[in-house]
């Protein structure tokens, strides 16, 4: 469990984030979704230490991050996997090659246990075969399953995902959030997701936070959003008319 309290960002005097206050839960995928700009990658940069917060908490498991020295964020920074926008794998290594190099970096095990580690979490993702491959010569869709095979391979505890699905075609990303969530139940993680995919959303959005400007503006569960009255939320989802007809189709149904 990650608790947020109160966490502030500025820059240069320009306040991103407005003092934002959650819990994501264990075992759960926990969603973060807002209009661009709104702050959520800033958010995730906080989390996993790459931004110190200007003031604010963030506890994981009750261990308060902010205040750890650089040393003890590093031990933490082991218990968390991450995924970036572009798959941000190494284009000079193999797809083997690159789910093995945090085992390489950051744990005692032989090579035989490490290649063997790596081969399991292919295997999780579906891409046997595709190990001797270089990155360049794999599609996008292979490339972010060889980064989530990656950001998996320490058996993290919390998992973070900045835009997952980003350049990928709807069935792509219905695959990519499948195996996200399924990751996320099986090994009890705490994963949380930016996104801006309305299929994810509706599809895993078991936790879902919407930060508008900067402060959390709602949070709730998928289904919660179709008959929420929260006008902001329901501008930033229902964005275009169809989406607002089959909302009206949807919720008309359920009264009717
Ligand atoms: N290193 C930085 N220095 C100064 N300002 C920054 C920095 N990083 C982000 N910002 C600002 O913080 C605000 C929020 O940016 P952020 O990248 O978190 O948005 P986002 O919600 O992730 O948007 P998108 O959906 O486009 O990814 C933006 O106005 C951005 O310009
Ligand atoms: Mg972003």
């Amino acid at each position: 469990m990650i608790e947020v309290k109160d966490l502030h960002k500025s820059f240069e005097g320009r306040e991103v984030l407005k003092g934002i206050s959650t819990v994501f839960e264990d075992g759960k995928t926990n969603l973060i979704i807002g209009q661009s700009g709104s702050g959520k990658t800033v958010l995730m940069k906080n989390l996993v230490g790459l931004f110190e917060p200007t003031s604010g908490q963030i506890l994981y498991d009750g261990r308060d991050f902010v205040a750890m020295s650089k040393d003890e964020k590093v031990m933490m920074r082991r218990e968390m996997g991450m995924i970036f926008q572009s798959a941000a794998l190494f284009d000079s290594l193999t797809v083997l090659e690159n789910v093995m190099f945090p085992l390489d970096m950051f744990s005692n095990m032989t090579y035989r246990e490490r290649k063997q580690r790596a081969m399991d979490c292919l295997a999780r993702v579906n891409l046997v075969g595709a190990e001797k491959k270089y990155p360049g010569e794999i599609s996008g869709g292979m490339q972010k399953r060889v980064a989530i095979a990656r950001a998996i391979a320490l058996n993290p505890k919390y998992l973070f995902c900045d835009e997952p699905n980003s350049g990928l075609d709807p069935k792509t990303s219905l695959i990519i959030d499948d195996l996200l969530h399924s990751i996320t139940n099986e090994f009890n993680m705490t994963t949380i997701i930016n996104t801006h995919d309305m299929n994810s959303v509706m599809g895993i959005g078991e936790n879902i936070i919407f930060i508008y400007e900067g402060h959390k503006e709602w949070q709730g569960v998928s289904s919660e959003i179709m008959t929420s009255t929260n006008k902001r939320l329901t501008d930033f989802i229902f964005a275009s008319d169809l989406l607002k007809d089959m909302r009206d189709a949807v919720t008309g149904a359920k009264r009717g």
